[in-house]
């Protein structure tokens, strides 16, 4: 079988007041689109074509290579979006067509597999996603015959005093057979009070011509749900956000408090991880058993082991080894690796290095483009001085070696194993192992200096 997937993305979303287009907005830090693109996938969707519209370039870029991105110059309505896709519809034959709204981030890829068997072994031409909800305002709404056949769909501006009370409705999620899609939406005309095509319109045509429809209802009613404002997108943040946090407590974290507790809903997290409040976990993170992460503390596409303690770290594109402690007010930037046992903490900037098992950098200490040994000792102030003004360069320090404190390590530069530097130094040479380097002038007491140049005011205390 081969499916294509139709996600309708051209709406300005006016009542969002926003510079992006609609389906940017984030429900826990991913662009509504993604949401909707993965569970297109998910399902199995052969080819996925995007209806672009307002600030068409900003989505073109985003998902460069994801799916093939078809322009609506003007938005005449959820049917004109769909005919968009009618030559792509003719080159290609496809069997069955998933149209998908862009802005329901909640759509998942098993009621739309459900949906797919549903018209399939029906063999309706037609089978639009359907779910019961407490407040149906603002959607379309399904209306059913005596016999509880479905026979129309009717958008809230067009609804009467009955309809409207309706409370299955339309999720715009919907399966057309190819051909029968390419010949309804050549019938669906702008006739209504809002001048619009509606895609919609397309149930009670088959119905006029006698053709089998279907409504699947899904059994996950949040599946339907979208956000048109930003307070609607809060609600769905709120309402994924505790799901997340409600399977991880379910499955052994502890989040003795939730408060500003944020976390990604594919990010794994071992049993026993106690999260405290102000951490922020986003996506591709993942965090070992018997850690503590937090208070606030934010992950970006970090790996954490087991063990591990970060007090009121900020990491990006890191990752952290088993029993590890870090913090507090540490930072990671990418591609820094922390080796097991590992402390860190007090204002200490690691970047692009890898710290070796054992090793202590703990406070005022910047270690940037290094490759740190084991059992390594940094005093306070340490700095790898890895750039020039014009290229960035490495630092390698031996295993049990001992900075000590205010040093600069001046990169390209070689620490040996177990080799020491005196506090204040610059070091610009390599220095061997077991050796000790001072790079600093030496001190020099001139006796008396004080009482016989006088450098001071007469104190009046
Ligand atoms: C639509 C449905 C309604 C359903 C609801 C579910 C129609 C006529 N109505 O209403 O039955 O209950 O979704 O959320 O289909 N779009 C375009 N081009 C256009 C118009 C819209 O790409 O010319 C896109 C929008 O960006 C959006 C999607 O289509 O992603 C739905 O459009 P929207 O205006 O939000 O429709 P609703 O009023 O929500
Ligand atoms: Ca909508």
């Amino acid at each position: 079988m081969n499916n294509l997937a139709i996600i309708l993305a051209g709406g300005e979303g006016t009542r969002m007041h926003s510079e992006k287009p609609k389906v940017m907005a984030e429900i826990l830090f991913r662009p509504m689109i993604d949401r909707v693109l993965d569970a297109a996938k998910g399902a199995g969707a052969d080819e996925v074509c995007v209806i672009t519209g307002y600030k068409a370039e900003i989505l073109e870029n985003h998902l460069a290579g994801r799916a093939v991105c078809v322009h609506q110059d003007r938005r005449l309505g959820t049917g004109h979006a769909v005919m968009q896709a009618l030559p792509l519809l003719r080159e290609k034959q496809f069997d069955n067509v998933l149209i998908l709204n862009g802005d329901a981030p909640f759509i998942d890829s098993e009621t739309i597999r459900e949906a797919l068997s549903y018209h399939l072994t029906r063999g309706f031409v037609q089978t639009v996603i359907s779910a019961r909800i407490d407040d149906p305002t603002g959607y379309g709404r399904i209306v059913r015959d005596y016999n509880g056949d479905f026979t129309a769909i009717i958008e809230e501006a067009s609804a009467d005093k009955e309809t409207k009370k309706i409370n299955e409705i339309n999720s715009g999620a919907m399966w057309f057979r190819a051909d029968a899609l390419v010949e309804l939406l050549s019938k669906v005309t702008n006739d209504n009070s809002k001048g619009e095509y509606y895609l919609t319109d397309t149930v009670g045509i088959a119905v006029r011509e006698k053709r089998p429809v279907g409504a699947y209802t899904a059994k996950n009613a949040d599946a339907v749900l979208g956000a048109n404002n930003r307070l609607q997108l809060m609600e769905l943040n709120e309402k994924l956000r505790r799901k997340v946090l409600e399977r991880l407590m379910l499955s052994g974290v502890s989040i003795p408090c939730a408060d500003g507790v944020i976390i990604d809903d594919h990010a794994e997290i071992g049993t026993d991880t106690v999260i405290l409040p102000g951490t922020i976990i986003k996506e591709g993170s993942t965090v070992g058993r018997h850690c503590v992460i937090g208070p606030n503390t934010v992950l970006y596409k970090t790996k954490v082991g087991d063990n591990v303690t970060l007090n009121q770290v900020q990491a990006e594109e890191a990752e952290v080894a088993d029993n590890a402690n870090l913090g507090p007010f540490v930072h990671l930037r990418p591609n820094a690796k922390i080796g097991e046992y590992v402390h860190c903490g007090n204002f200490v900037e690691v970047k692009n290095s890898v710290i070796g098992a054992h090793t202590a950098v703990s406070h005022l200490t910047y270690v940037g483009d290094s490759d740190v040994g084991k059992g390594v000792n940094f005093g306070c102030g340490v700095v790898t001085v890895n750039f020039n003004g014009k290229t960035k360069n490495r630092c390698v320090i031996g295993d049990d070696a001992f900075i000590g404190c205010n040093t600069n390590l001046i990169a390209p530069v070689k620490i040996g194993d177990r080799a020491y530097t005196a506090a204040g130094s610059t070091i610009d040479r390599d220095i061997p192992d077991d050796a000790l380097a001072i790079a600093r002038s030496r001190q020099e007491n001139k006796e008396n200096w004080v009482i016989r140049k006088k450098p001071y005011r007469e104190k009046k205390y």
